[in-house]
């Protein structure tokens, strides 16, 4: 033995002794002791899912942040870079730069990209908005935003939400621009376009109040029905499950599920979230927990429904407060990136073997 390598063993083993002498323990034990816990990603992974959280520019900043964001999820979805108002701020002039930072953050990450979301009736650019067009005016439009998107993320996104809250709580069909000057062909022909602009991304419809059967989730079977009949090119239903403590739990999931499985559908759980009236409280966040969990169950106990995104991981970036007022509490980390009783009961859930 070279007489370096003799001097680099009797120094590890002056070390070990000194930490052994410090009580810090070096043995097999140690490096067992010392071994990452898996994370959400590497459990799903197990069960053939995803685990995901939505992200979005601003918060890109914040290294702690980003740590957790990069290390946890193995999917990420930007909540705002690559919606309509983002992309095509002008009318032709695209700009993708928000969705490319993300993208290339999950890249460096190896993380996949659900992409969301073409067609949509919120946060339009004021341009679409705010004149009359004839229908083969906004056919164009609409063809030429959905296919200059698509190409451009081609190959670097694993999913797109082509179509986001088409229908209403009753499930009448949404009265959007979209709808009200194209008719409800619009949805068949936003999967088309997508389709022939990247034929390997995933297809979604994706909308929020679908997680029970009922009227609106009714309204999307009958239309995947017809869609996959007429040879539409759609490959999930995406489901977003905004849900809240005070309207309770929808019991139907894992069956809503299942029936959209039987039609050929992969399902997801596109932007999980569980708010609550404020404040919070130990039992709330407890009831929270269960719900997070019968979540992750259902969906692990449906095959096709192949992974959850939780719409951003942590409260202190959370859409909820915002947009309801009093409350919030809604995701798995705290407002200091603790994880809450809801990452524990997540991690439960996919522990289990199946
Ligand atoms: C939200 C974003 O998280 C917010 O930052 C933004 O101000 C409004 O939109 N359903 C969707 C998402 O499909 O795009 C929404 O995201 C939340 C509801």
């Amino acid at each position: 033995m070279p007489s370096r390598s003799r001097t680099r063993l009797r120094l590890a083993g002056v070390l070990a002794a000194v930490l052994v002498a410090a009580g810090v323990a070096t043995g097999p034990a140690a490096q067992a002791h010392e071994k990452k816990p898996a994370t959400l990603a590497d459990l799903a992974q197990r069960h053939g899912r995803y685990f995901g959280s939505a992200t979005d520019n601003p918060e890109l900043t914040d290294t702690a942040y980003t740590r957790i964001l990069g290390h946890e999820f193995d999917m990420i979805t930007p909540g705002n870079g690559m919606k309509w108002y983002a992309t095509e701020p002008q009318q032709g002039v695209f700009d993708f730069s928000q969705g490319d930072e993300i993208v290339n953050l999950a890249r460096a990450n190896h993380q996949k990209v659900r992409a969301h979301t073409l067609v949509w009736h919120s946060q339009l650019p004021g341009w679409l908005t705010s004149r009359e067009w004839t229908a083969d005016e906004l056919r164009a439009v609409l063809k030429k935003h959905i296919q200059t998107e698509v190409r451009h993320y081609r190959g670097k996104v694993y999913a797109w939400d082509v179509v986001n809250e088409a229908f209403n709580e009753d499930g009448t069909y949404r009265e959007t621009i979209f709808y009200k000057t194209l008719g409800p062909g619009y949805i068949a022909d936003a999967l088309r376009w997508a389709h022939q602009a990247d034929p390997k991304a995933k297809l979604y419809l994706n909308d929020y109040n679908v997680e029970a059967i009922g009227p609106k989730s009714d309204a999307y079977y009958r239309l995947v029905k017809e869609l996959k009949a007429q040879g539409v090119p759609l490959h999930g239903f995406g489901l977003q499950a905004h849900l809240a403590l005070q309207y309770g739990y929808p019991t139907t999931l894992e069956d809503n599920l299942r029936r959209f499985a039987r039609l050929g559908l992969d399902t997801a759980l596109t932007e999980v979230d569980v708010r609550m009236l404020l404040p919070a409280t130990e039992e709330k966040l407890a009831q929270q927990a269960d719900w997070y969990r019968d979540m992750t169950e259902a969906c692990l106990a449906v095959r096709r429904c192949v992974g959850i995104t939780v719409w951003d991981y942590t409260d202190k970036y959370s859409w909820i407060p915002a947009f309801f007022p009093g409350q919030g509490a809604a995701l798995p980390w705290d407002e200091q990136l603790a994880p809450k009783p809801a990452y524990h009961a997540i991690r439960e859930a996919l522990r289990a073997p199946r």
